[in-house]
């Protein structure tokens, strides 16, 4: 994003709230706007509510001047309301200079509303958990609530300004057919930024005599101003059919949608083998004490630790050997999927025997049920996993059925932390085989290698119609993914894993950043008269940075 000074306040907010941003950029509007397809009525009715906002923000800017004790704040919001003003009387030329004419009348839009309200609400000092009986009294608290109406302003310009540069990236230069290119060019220009920046700036600096409590207040306020310009995008009606959200796109009567994800740094911020090694750890005896051999006899801590270290960088070195050995010294010339198969069943036996290393080491014997159940209890998901997954879950009208594909050693893990509200996960992995709730130090095999992760994945569509009726989307991130990934109508890629990438683009796998990706089958959909054809080994797999992305693209806002 560029800009906003290094720990100022206004960029804190921005990047803690900024998984709100991904539903404001997935809405039809954004992508339908983004694809150039976007119909001119719905643009103008957006616009339009330009001139609402404005002459909401110089209200506020003359409110919030007044308040500013400091006289360079004090020109400083002059200056913001002064552009707002000007901006104000030139819309309808800008508008113009756009390609575009305003009709005479505009309709007021709801969500524009409720961000205006809170606005000026704010800016008149009715804050929530704030008290101004009356007349305002000290310049102190008067200046409080100049820096309280720019936190509400702040996230307003700064996402206007994220979502058209998002855009930006998009467009070619010299597409002349993008009837929204002028638009978007001026909301990315410099000068849009540098009027987003000041406003943070300012806010940064309003804020600094501020007490922890106050700007608490401000983070809510900052908070709740970016949900609001979200909802205002979200809500934009009338925008024509779209790719997104998924949910919408399609109909449950006429599809069934099947979810399989991957467990390990998908669904989870740590590895699961790392932390059964942990509880090993954790739980067995600090030493041999009296040597009596018990057939369940434990190794001591310090003894396991070692050897899981020693298996632990074995397993890694040897992975990256292997990546290495069946990486072809070509890129392919299209998408190769067998060449591909080929590759990943030398893999294959790779996992198999590191897994039966693992076995023979007596890492994994001694564990006690319960301690892996109260450590799945407490584990600890990706940001926005299990908030899309209850949703998910709990939609009435698409009843998704959703499918874990795991290499996991132990189902147990993955099922008690699933077990408060998601339940009804269908966990496939291998399990450790347990004597009396201690693990025995076998793992019953079901899930070791990319092959059965595939196997896995077609078992649970066996049976299901294969006329495009039957829906299938696959989120991973590993190597042992990829082969569900393709074979998914949408394969989604989320994490970083360098291997998965430098093994896709050998075998002419294309990744693209899932909006990117919907944008242009948003301009499709119109070309190819209305179908959406999302379809299994098409070699292209969509990356996420975050669940935000997968939540505003399947589901919405
Ligand atoms: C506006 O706010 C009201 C009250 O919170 C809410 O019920 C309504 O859905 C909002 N409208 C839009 C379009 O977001
Ligand atoms: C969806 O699944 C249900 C239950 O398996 C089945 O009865 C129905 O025919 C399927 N619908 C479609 C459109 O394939």
């Amino acid at each position: 994003m560029g800009g906003v000074v290094d720990g100022g306040m206004a960029r804190r907010f921005w990047i803690k709230f900024r998984n709100e941003s991904v539903f404001a950029i997935y809405s039809p509007f954004v992508i339908c706007l983004a694809s150039g397809v976007l119909d001119s009525d719905s643009f103008l009715y957006f616009v339009s509510q330009d001139v609402h906002f404005l002459k909401a923000f110089a209200q506020a800017y003359e409110l919030a001047e007044e308040y500013a004790d400091d006289d360079e704040d004090k020109i400083a919001i002059r200056e913001l309301r002064k552009g707002v003003l000007k901006k104000l009387k030139v819309h309808d030329t800008l508008v113009r200079e756009w390609g575009f004419e305003l009709p005479k009348e505009s309709t007021l839009d709801n969500a524009a509303v409720n961000y205006t309200d809170f606005l000026l609400a704010t800016a008149s000092g009715k804050v929530e958990g704030e008290k101004f009986p009356g007349k305002i009294a000290t310049p102190f608290e008067k200046t409080k609530l100049a820096a309280y109406t720019l936190g509400a302003i702040a996230p307003c310009m700064r996402l206007y300004a994220f979502i058209s540069k998002e855009i930006q990236a998009l467009l070619d230069p010299d597409d002349s057919d993008h009837i929204y290119k002028k638009y978007i060019d001026s909301l990315s220009s410099q000068k849009f930024e540098a009027a987003a920046l000041q406003i943070e700036d300012l806010l940064d600096k309003l804020s600094i005599s501020l007490t922890g409590e106050e700007l608490e207040v401000i983070e809510k306020l900052y908070h709740q101003a970016m949900k609001l310009e979200v909802d205002f995008f979200s809500a934009q009606p009338n925008v024509q059919q779209t790719i997104a959200p998924f949910s919408r796109a399609h109909d449950p009567r006429e599809h069934n949608l099947t979810i399989f994800s991957d467990f390990d740094m998908t669904f989870t911020a740590i590895d699961s083998s790392a932390l059964l090694a942990e509880i090993a750890i954790m739980t067995a005896p600090k030493a041999d004490l009296n040597g009596c051999e018990t057939h369940l006899a434990r190794m001591s801590s310090v003894d396991l630790r070692t050897t899981w270290s020693i298996l632990s960088s074995q397993y890694t070195e040897e992975y990256e050997q292997c990546i290495e050995s069946i990486l072809p010294s070509e890129t392919a010339e299209g998408f190769n999927y067998e060449g591909l198969c080929k590759a990943l069943e030398q893999l294959s036996h790779f996992e198999k025997a590191a897994n039966s290393r693992v076995i023979q080491s007596g890492v994994l014997k001694g564990l006690n049920l319960e301690d892996i159940k109260r450590a799945g209890e407490h584990l600890i998901l990706q940001e926005g996993c299990r908030g899309f997954f209850q949703e998910i879950v709990k939609d009435e009208h698409w009843k998704t059925d959703v499918h874990v594909l795991s290499y996991c050693w132990c189902g147990d893990l993955i099922r008690s932390a699933f077990l408060s509200d998601l339940n009804v996960l269908n966990v496939h992995s291998n399990e450790l085989d347990y004597k009396e709730s201690i693990t025995t130090g076998e793992i019953i095999k079901k899930v070791e290698s990319p092959m059965e992760k595939l196997q896995a994945f077609n078992d649970v569509l066996k049976g299901c119609s294969n006329d495009g009726k039957h829906l299938t989307i696959y989120i991973g991130g590993s190597v042992g993914d990829l082969l569900c990934l393709l074979k998914a109508d949408v394969g989604i890629v989320i994490g970083s894993s360098s291997s998965l990438r430098r093994l896709g683009d050998q075998f002419g796998i294309s990744f693209v950043p899932l909006f990117s990706g919907l944008v242009k089958k948003q301009r499709e959909l119109k070309e190819g008269g209305g179908s959406s054809n999302w379809k299994g080994l098409s070699g292209i797999l969509y990356t996420v940075s975050s669940w935000a992305e997968i939540h505003a693209f399947i589901l919405g806002s």
